[in-house]
Parts: C-alpha cells; structure tokens; sequence
C-alpha cells in the first residue's frame, strides 16, 4: 500500500512503468533462447517478483550473507566523505530493491545541503513506488524520479544529466557480478553514458576470499537462499503456465575458483519432464541435471580496474569494510 502523500510531497514523485507485457515476451526468449540448450540456464532477473524480493530481503538478514551488512557499514562510515569528493546533487541508483542502504547516501547528501533528486530503477514495480513514496516524507525537498524498468534495456529511460548537478550513479550490493563477463563491460559502458562530465560511478563488488565463506553465504542454514533459488521456478509456473514441482529440485551453490564466481544452480532429484503450457514446449530433466540460475563474480582490485578501463573509465577510490569482505569502487570518466 502506498502511504497517503500530503499534496506537497504528492508533487515530488513521479513513477513511470516501462514493464507491459513485453515483459511475458522476455521471460519466453530466456526460456525459450536457455532452457532448449544441452546446458540449461536462466538469467537472475527473474528471481525478483513480489515473492522473490521478499525472500531477497530475508537473505540479506542471514547471518552467513555478509554482503550487505558489510556494504552498509562502508555507507554508514564513509557517505559524507564520498559526498564531499563528488559534490553530488542526484543519486541515480540501478536495482534499487528498498533503497534501504540508499538512506544513508541521501541523508549525506541533504546533510551537505546538495540533495535534489533520486532516481531509482528496479523491475520490482512495488518496490519503486514505495520506496518513492517513503523518501520524499523522510527528505524535505527531494524529488523522486522512480523508474519501474529493466536496466538492461530502458537506460535510455533515466532523465539527462544536468551541467553543474553532478550526479552519482550507484550500482549497490554486488549486482555487477551477476551479469556474465562480456556483458558486464557492455553494462559499465552504458552507464559511463549517464555520468555526464561530472558524474561519479558508485559500484559495490564482492571480494573474493576464502571459499567456506563465500559459499556459505549462498546457503545458509536457514534454507532461505535455496527458496529465492527455487522462487524463479515459481515465475515460471505462474507467468507461463509451466507444471515444475519446486520442491523437487535442489538447490546448489559452489565457487568456481577459475572463473572467482559463485553459481547457484537448480539440480532435479529425478527425471522429469515439465510442460511449459504458454510456450506449448516440453522440456526434460534427466536425475541430477542441473539448471544454471546464477551467477555472482566476486572481484580483485585488478578485475574490477580492468572493467572498468574496457568501459572508459577510472577507478579513483576504493573503499572496504573493517573486514575487508567488501568494496565500494568510485569511478569517474579520465578528464
Ligand atoms: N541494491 C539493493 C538490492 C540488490 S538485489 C541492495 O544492494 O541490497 C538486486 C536488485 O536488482 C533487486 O531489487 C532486483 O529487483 C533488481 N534487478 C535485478 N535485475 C534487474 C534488471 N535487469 N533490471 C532492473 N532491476 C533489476
Ligand atoms: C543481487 N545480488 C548481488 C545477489 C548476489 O549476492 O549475487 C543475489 C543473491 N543471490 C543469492 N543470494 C543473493
């Protein structure tokens, strides 16, 4: 439910929706383009519906899934010293899930006296609007331009940088890692293309470290991360009228210490065969066939340098947590 604005809060947020039912047509390509090889695969964006980013949200309070509290305590310490270097007066921020971090960002920026405007993109159409709803009560004067969208392809949906407004663009909690190598440098490139002349790059990454750790965080204990695993298969049930038992296959997670990802696959208990009724396509899984649901690279000083210069850009500052399991890169195009 969104809160019920006073009129001048009402007035500070826009939310525009670029999902219609393309969206049917892109989950049917993934299927149709990943699940029809001989090594099956399926892109982490369909992970997130209501139900999945619930279930994101309660992995991130597991106590093996470091990331986040990590990520946080680098903001919680270090925000007003990002904001002073960048001067920035907009926050751009690509799956922005509840903007929780965000908060403390913002709040240095208003406390610097800079903040204008937020402009958070997710394909969890809930999730933008109430976090558009809740900020613009919690920040006097800042407007939100919330974009309901999917970052691979509506980019050209987020408003022009303006001259003399720098903005940051944050790519938070480790999400570059989810996307496979090539396409990762492609990704960074068009978000060079945000930063106008005086932009920054805000970009959270993984480190990579021991593997007991690591993959820990990608099963925990209480079984939530292999239910937002199992969730995509949940997608596709409802949203093409396929006939996959979830319970039926197991989660896995396990770091490739070659490629320094984690994958998170879907592995079936027994044959199967599962009929995808909107596709009219049968699809069988022998006993122990696995599903590719996920990567999420985990990055070195070097890996995310050498990125970031394929994409024309420059790291200008790392910054990690007290244990050293996480960074926040600032980049920025060379002068
Ligand atoms: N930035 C938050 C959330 C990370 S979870 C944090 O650091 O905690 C990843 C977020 O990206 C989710 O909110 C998900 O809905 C969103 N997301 C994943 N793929 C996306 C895509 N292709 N386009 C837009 N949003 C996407
Ligand atoms: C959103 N992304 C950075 C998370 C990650 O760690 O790669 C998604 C996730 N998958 C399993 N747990 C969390």
């Amino acid at each position: 439910m969104e809160p019920v604005l006073a009129p001048s809060a009402r007035s500070r947020v826009i939310v525009e929706s670029h999902l219609g039912g393309g969206e049917h047509r892109t989950l049917a390509d993934d299927v149709l383009d990943g699940l029809t090889r001989p090594f099956k695969e399926l892109p982490p964006k369909h992970f997130y519906d209501a139900r999945g980013a619930d279930l994101f949200d309660q992995i991130c309070e597991q106590p093996e899934y470091y990331p986040t509290r990590s990520e946080r305590s680098i903001l919680a310490t270090r925000s007003a010293e990002i904001v002073a270097m960048t001067g920035a007066a907009e926050l751009v921020e690509l799956g922005s899930g509840t903007a929780a971090k965000t908060r403390l960002l913002l709040a240095a920026m208003h406390e610097a006296g800079t903040l204008d405007r937020y402009v958070p993109i997710d394909v969890t159409e809930g999730m933008v609007r109430a976090s558009a709803h809740a900020l613009v009560e919690e920040f006097d004067g800042l407007r939100v331009h919330g974009i309901v969208g999917d970052f691979e392809r509506h980019l050209d949906r987020v408003p022009p940088p303006v001259a003399g407004r720098p903005r940051i663009v944050a790519f938070l909690g480790g999400t570059l890692g989810n996307f496979t190598p090539g396409s990762r440098r492609r990704f960074l490139r068009s978000l060079s293309a945000l930063l106008g002349e005086d932009g920054y790059l805000l970009l959270g990454t993984d480190l990579v470290k021991d593997v007991a750790t690591l993959e820990a965080a990608y099963d925990d204990a209480a079984g939530v991360t292999a239910e937002f695993n199992r969730n995509v298969l949940h997608v596709l049930n409802r949203e093409l009228d396929a006939d996959f038992v979830p319970t039926s296959f197991d989660h896995v997670a396990f770091f490739d210490r070659d490629r320094e990802w984690i994958e998170m696959r879907l592995r079936a208990q027994r044959p199967q065969r599962v009929h995808v009724r909107k596709l009219d396509l049968q699809l069988t899984f022998a006993a122990g066939e696995e599903l590719r649901t996920e990567i999420s690279a985990k990055f070195t000083r070097e890996r995310i340098e050498g990125d970031l210069a394929a994409a024309g850009m420059v790291l200008e500052d790392r910054l990690l947590d007290a244990d050293g399991l996480f960074a926040l890169n600032l980049a920025r195009k060379p002068n």
